[in-house]
């Protein structure tokens, strides 16, 4: 996969060059470019932005150098590029936006600063997309969230020791509590459980610790899901309060 950032703040964007995302880079599986919007300006002062029509306070970023990147990006013959706008006014992300993204064969991640970009970019965008719903100053910590999220669901960046498809957030459902050495930790033990060896009792155990923490915490994931029959009766479990799995 390829994905492009156009942005006002390339220097920020030094969290790619870590850990998972940096190995998947070296490994050629994502090919990620950072591309500074004011590299495309015309002017000599190489301005980005510009007060807003109609009054009011800050400064709207300008088309036209956005116009000029994407230009400069989108090869010669390409069709249908995925053009993302990131922005508090988007899609707000999720696991299964993230899935979907995974997909695409390239990504190109407008990152919108000031209050806001002119209107006029929208005809080249496919996409907008929100982190969240709170403002942040600018869409580059943003965009840096979704090529995490969506990199690590392309095949062969994570080992299938660290398969996401097992991750129970990717079922709906909060993680299970886990644990590691030593066995006992300012007199916290590990779940006997975890020490028998059963390896079916152990999955059923951490099928019922993702429910319940899922319907303590975020409650509307549960009422959201197509529960199977052995989660029906895990929660009637987890609702009377049986620990006998
Ligand atoms: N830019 C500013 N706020 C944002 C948000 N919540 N998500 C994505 N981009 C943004």
């Amino acid at each position: 996969m390829e994905i492009d950032i156009l942005t006002l703040f390339p220097e920020m964007f030094a969290p790619l060059d870590y850990s998972i995302i940096k190995r998947a880079r070296d490994k050629g599986i994502v090919s990620i470019n950072i591309y500074n919007i004011r590299d495309f300006t015309k002017d000599k002062h190489r301005k980005v932005d510009d007060y807003p029509y109609g009054g009011g306070s800050g400064m709207v970023m300008a088309a036209d150098p956005i116009y000029s990147a994407l230009e400069s990006v989108i090869k010669n013959g390409e069709e249908n590029p995925y053009v993302v706008l990131m922005g508090p006014e988007g899609r707000v992300f999720n696991q299964h936006i993230a899935k979907e993204l995974s997909k695409k064969a390239r990504l190109i991640l407008i990152c919108g600063h000031y209050e806001g970009v002119d209107e006029r970019i929208k005809p080249a965008v496919s996409d907008e997309i929100s982190i969240g719903d709170y403002v942040l100053t600018g869409g580059e910590l943003a965009s840096m969230v979704v090529t995490d999220a969506v990199c690590r669901m392309i095949p062969g960046v994570l080992s299938s020791s660290q398969s996401f498809e097992e991750e129970s957030f990717y079922d709906g459902l909060l993680e299970y509590p886990q644990y590691t050495r030593p066995e006992i930790y300012r007199g916290m033990k590990v779940p006997e459980i975890l020490l028998s060896g059963y390896h079916e009792k152990i999955r059923l155990w951490r099928r019922y610790q993702s429910l319940k923490r899922t319907l303590s915490k975020r409650p509307e994931l549960v009422d959201m899901k197509k529960l199977s029959k052995e989660d029906k009766k895990l929660i009637d479990k987890i609702k009377s309060g049986d620990e006998n799995i």
